[in-house]
């Protein structure tokens, strides 16, 4: 599978979102993720719908990866879509709203992704696996940026990816949350394929070197990468 480096918009300047967003274009990365938190399910406030039409237009080749910490998603999918969501994530922990969720999502014409949270078991997202494009392992408790990264999650990533191959699903397998060069190695030999990275890319003032080291160093698997300079 390829792999997919995603900057998070949430370690950009918010003062220029749209230029931002620009650069991660200009600088090679396949996806932009986009964190949206409602201040009840994450403790957190980011951006809603209007600022992902607004940024929409300025990097239009990049697919937007919408990523719902809300706790009452129901009510936004179609304002997200509207704004111009190439996929939308939803996290497991809501429920037995997930499948209705998945299925709206679906109905909207939009992928759909399944987060799950440190401290929830991978398991809980084992009754969704044929229905999703894509399963967002929390290597962080969401709500911030530039947490450190929870080793403990990493086994989910190799479970998950073992049903993968057991059930010859096609999900992708993304990380999320205090992902730099040395712990995206590590996911990637746990079996993530899609790195979601706020803090380690946007951080650097050459974002397009930053892109070419993360993916160079997840394609080779090879740690000592990590150590090179950017
Ligand atoms: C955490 C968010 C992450 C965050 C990752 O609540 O879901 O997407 O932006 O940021 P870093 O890479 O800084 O941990
Ligand atoms: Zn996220």
């Amino acid at each position: 599978m390829e792999m997919i480096i995603a900057p998070s918009l949430l370690a950009a300047n918010p003062a220029c979102f749209g230029q931002e967003a620009a650069r991660a274009e200009r600088a090679g990365a396949d996806w932009l993720h986009l964190d949206i938190m409602d201040g009840q399910f994450v403790p957190n406030i980011s951006f809603g719908p209007a600022i992902v039409a607004a940024v929409r237009p300025r990097a239009k080749k990049l697919f937007f990866d919408v990523h719902l910490m809300c706790a009452k998603p129901e009510i936004l999918l179609e304002q997200f879509a509207a704004a111009g969501a190439d996929q939308i994530i939803i996290h497991v922990e809501l429920g037995e709203h997930v499948g209705p969720l998945i299925w709206k999502i679906k109905k909207l014409g939009r992928k759909v992704g399944l987060a799950v949270n440190p401290p929830t078991a991978i398991a809980a997202a084992q009754p969704h696996l044929e229905q999703i494009d894509l399963l967002l392992v929390m290597t962080v408790n969401p709500g911030f940026g530039g947490q450190s990264f929870i080793h403990e999650c990493l086994p989910k990533v190799q479970q998950a990816d073992a049903w993968r191959r057991e059930r010859e699903l096609p999900y992708r397998i993304s990380v999320d949350g205090g992902v730099n060069f040395q712990t995206a190695a590590e996911c990637a030999r746990a079996g993530a394929d899609t790195f979601v990275a706020g803090t380690s890319l946007f951080g650097h003032r050459n974002l397009k070197a930053a892109v070419a080291k993360m993916r160079k160093i997840v394609n080779a698997n090879d740690p000592a990468l990590a150590d090179l300079k950017v």
